[in-house]
């Protein structure tokens, strides 16, 4: 099988890795990659949210199977055109990705599906939004409706916190994504992310994962893309993995399918666990990053199994082999990440790290520049283990970090405190 992966992060780092553990895997392709993924498998250039563009190249490339990393293409409606051009791709329409790319359609099917989320109004003029939130009180989430790179969350403490976000928002500061605003009861508890299949009608689970999204040691300081993830989430018992699938994500994918518009790849539940009940955050239409790492080296080979079979529709026939241990990744960040960073530092030690299917350094931002690897994002590595237990895992991957010698890179040292 040719596959062609998009993206070029440490998801898909992670997701190129294990379809190379695939014998199936004859031919792999990531357009954009980095300088890890070059390591395993060929870059190429590309403009990953051109739908005409990307057919063209696979047709070129005798590809058999498009796997889509992040959101902003699916939100496009690129594997949209792959289908249309009878290729098989991994990911969902655009219709359907809207499941991401906009909260207030997310709430909508949630309402219709009876499914449990925190209460909210939908507004799309300031004053009305305003209003709501002054009868409402505080504390209390606002969110810029469209894609907003996982910046357009505000968790106001106080009402004028909250008026001034609703001003901001409309004001145009997250430009489109901010035209429409939703407007959400805070919901306290724990946090956790539930994955799974779909193939338009079945569901199949394949893992629970919790990450750290803040820059500071104890969930400290502000929001990022997250800084090291750890799976699975103890969290989230069976019980309640078996509660989520019942009441919000069978729904869910029984509403899109009635609607005409069947839900198809990988969907990332955030859940709010409180009580023994999950209620949700949001959805993703994407694999989490850095939360992919780590499924990836759980399910290793057989994800190219996995998600072949939910593109095919055949996840009926699917199974999924779970070894019983966990994983963790430590995500490496350039100094100052998430604000203001450079790029272009060097980093060293990474030849002499052994990798194997336990220990695995997934490149995020970096690149091969005259014979050596460079810097050149905020997230830039991720050193990912696994272990018998979370806490063997978790020395494993700190091992990894330690062995490589980056001096203008950081990274949180607690990475599954909570769990742990
Ligand atoms: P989202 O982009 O919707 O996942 O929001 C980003 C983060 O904001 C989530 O991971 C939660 O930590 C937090 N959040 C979003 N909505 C709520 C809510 N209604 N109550 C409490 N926290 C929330
Ligand atoms: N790590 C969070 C995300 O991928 O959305």
């Amino acid at each position: 099988m040719n596959i062609l992966i998009l993206g070029g992060g440490g998801r898909e780092h992670a997701l190129a890795w294990a379809m190379m553990q695939n014998p199936k895997c004859d031919k792999l392709i990531v357009a954009p990659g980095n300088a890890g993924i070059a390591q395993i498998a060929t870059c190429a250039t590309l403009d990953t949210e051109d739908g005409a563009a990307v057919v063209n190249f696979a047709e070129a490339e005798a590809i058999d199977f498009v796997i889509v990393g992040p959101e902003a293409p699916l939100a496009a409606g690129v594997a949209d055109r792959l289908r249309d051009a009878g290729l098989l791709v991994f990911g969902p329409s655009a219709d359907a990705a809207r499941l991401e790319a906009s909260k207030a359609f997310t709430k909508e099917i949630c309402d219709a599906a009876n499914a449990p989320t925190a209460a909210y109004g939908h507004f799309t003029d300031a004053e009305a939004a305003k209003a709501h939130v002054r009868a409402q009180g505080a504390p209390i989430v606002v969110k810029a409706d469209g894609l907003a790179a996982g910046k357009g969350v505000i968790i106001a403490e106080t009402v004028a916190e909250a008026e001034a976000a609703i001003d901001d928002m409309f004001g145009g500061s997250f430009g489109e994504a901010g035209a429409e605003v939703v407007i959400e009861e805070f919901m306290t508890g724990e946090e956790a992310s539930f994955f799974v299949l779909c193939d338009g009608e079945e569901v199949l689970p394949i893992g629970t994962a919790q990450d750290h999204k803040r820059v500071g040691e104890g969930d400290t300081g502000p929001n990022t893309g997250g800084m090291g993830a750890y799976s699975p989430a103890p969290v989230l018992t069976d019980e309640i993995a078996e509660r989520a699938m019942r009441e919000i994500i069978r729904p869910t994918m029984t509403e899109m399918a009635r609607r005409g518009t069947p839900y198809q790849g990988v969907l990332y539940a955030g859940l709010m666990i409180k009580d023994g009940a999950p209620r949700l955050v949001e959805y993703n239409v994407r694999f989490g990053d850095p939360e992919c790492q780590v499924l990836m080296m759980r399910l290793g080979a057989q994800a190219l199994d996995l998600i072949h079979a939910a593109a095919d529709g055949r996840l009926s026939e699917a199974r999924v082999n779970w070894a019983e241990d966990h994983a963790m990744t430590v995500v490496m960040a350039a100094k100052g990440y998430p604000g203001s960073y450079e790029k272009g530092s060097i980093i060293s030690g990474l030849d002499a790290v052994a990798e194997d299917s336990f220990h695995m350094v997934f490149h995020a931002g970096t690149k091969q520049q005259d014979g050596r690897i460079t810097a050149s994002g905020g997230r830039v590595l991720n050193a990912t283990a696994r272990g018998a237990t979370l806490a063997e895992a978790r020395d494993r991957a700190y091992a990894l970090v330690d062995s490589i010698d980056w001096p203008e890179g950081f990274c949180r040292r607690d990475i599954g405190w909570r769990a742990l």
